[in-house]
């Protein structure tokens, strides 16, 4: 690791890939010779218009959404999306599907049962949500205005390996693997996602919204979560998240510079490929999630012994590992590999738990 850099496993805010941080830092106080930073420009400027739309076309040809799908910039994260989805959407019948696989999913369908029926039509709470839930096990209800999930549970550790099919409209969170693999988008009523793991600084949820879908919502919406509004300000009813977009823009550019969102995906693969194989063949240490359903973003593992899972994370961040912790509700330890985490961290770190077994056996 370069300039005294960490290996952050943090589950996010996380790492960003070091070119977009020093391109920003190059650009911080004056950006390409206007004389001022893009954090005190004018959301109306032209210079700052074409930020703007660089960015959004870079995401739209990253992710090859269709022209039948907008690109929306929204204030209040993923969290703000488990309000505005139900808002925007639930009007339609007045119920929605979800299916609930972990804490966050769990957190979205409660705030939608705000604004009508929630109907569940599966949990994984039976097994601690260590499993994503079969097509043949979703119980879907046939006037649900869509079918919400959430791609991958960043606590837990899954992941759905499969896009679910519903003759609703799908719903999903990505906050923590969009921009990791290719998506059909095509296939999506909406998708939203948090950007603070694979996209940049938190503050912002990226939505990428099926137009024909916008327009239906119950009349209490916040101005600021209407879809319809945010489509027809193009994101700028207020003044968008400038800064955020702009780091997007960045980190976009290394993306398609590693091969877009498919260069992602091998390098997903290698990443997690490399901690997995380790811990099959560990007697040691036990990844927590079953294996059909494992994450490729956050691999949760233990020791079996909480001291020692303790004594593992302390010592893995003494020797350069951050955040290795797992979340307080489930325990053990937790790795987010997101895209800008360089694969020698998760090649490091395989080393340091090679070693830390052999001394705590
Ligand atoms: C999958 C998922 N959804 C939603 C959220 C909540 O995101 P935010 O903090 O942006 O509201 C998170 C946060 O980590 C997450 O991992």
């Amino acid at each position: 690791m370069v300039q005294g850099r960490v290996y952050n496993f943090s589950a996010g805010p996380s790492m960003l890939p070091l070119p977009a941080l020093e391109r920003a830092a190059g650009e911080l106080t004056n950006y390409r010779g206007t004389g001022m930073s893009v954090m005190e420009m004018s959301h109306r400027s032209k210079v700052y218009q074409e930020i703007f739309d660089s960015t959004k076309r870079a995401l739209r040809e990253v992710l090859s959404v269709p022209e039948s799908h907008e690109i929306l910039f929204m204030q209040g994260g993923a969290t703000g999306q488990f309000a505005a989805v139900p808002l925007n959407l639930i009007g339609t019948t007045g119920s929605a599907d979800y299916v609930v696989t972990g804490n966050f999913s769990g957190l979205a369908a409660k705030e939608a049962r705000k604004y009508g029926e929630v109907h569940i039509a599966a949990s994984s709470e039976d097994r601690r949500h260590t499993y994503i839930p079969g097509q043949k096990e979703l119980k879907l209800s046939p006037d649900a205005s869509y079918l919400h999930y959430c791609a991958n549970n960043t606590i837990y550790g899954t992941e759905w390996h499969y896009v679910p099919v519903s003759k609703a409209p799908l719903v999903a969170d990505f906050s923590s693997s969009i921009l990791s693999h290719p998506i059909d988008v095509a296939k999506y009523g909406l998708i939203y996602a948090g950007v603070q793991k694979n996209m940049a600084p938190a503050g912002m949820a990226v939505v990428i919204i099926d137009r024909a879908l916008a327009g239906h919502e119950l009349p209490i919406t916040p101005v600021i979560m209407s879809y319809k509004t945010m489509i027809d300000k193009e994101s700028m009813y207020n003044t968008p998240p400038t800064y955020n977009i702009y780091m997007l823009g960045l980190v976009l550019e290394w993306v398609k510079e590693h091969g877009g969102v498919e260069g992602m995906e091998e390098l997903r693969r290698q990443r997690a490929g490399m901690l997995y194989d380790f811990l099959d063949g560990s007697r040691f240490f036990h990844g927590i999630a079953e294996r059909d359903s494992r994450s490729m973003m956050n691999v949760t593992f233990r020791t079996g012994d909480p001291d020692l899972d303790s004594k593992f994370v302390k010592e893995a961040a003494e020797a350069g590992f951050l955040n290795l912790a797992g979340h307080r509700v489930a325990g053990g330890m937790r790795a987010s590999i997101y895209n800008a985490m360089p694969l020698e961290g998760v090649r490091a770190l395989v080393e340091f738990m090679k070693d830390f077994e052999l001394k705590n056996k």
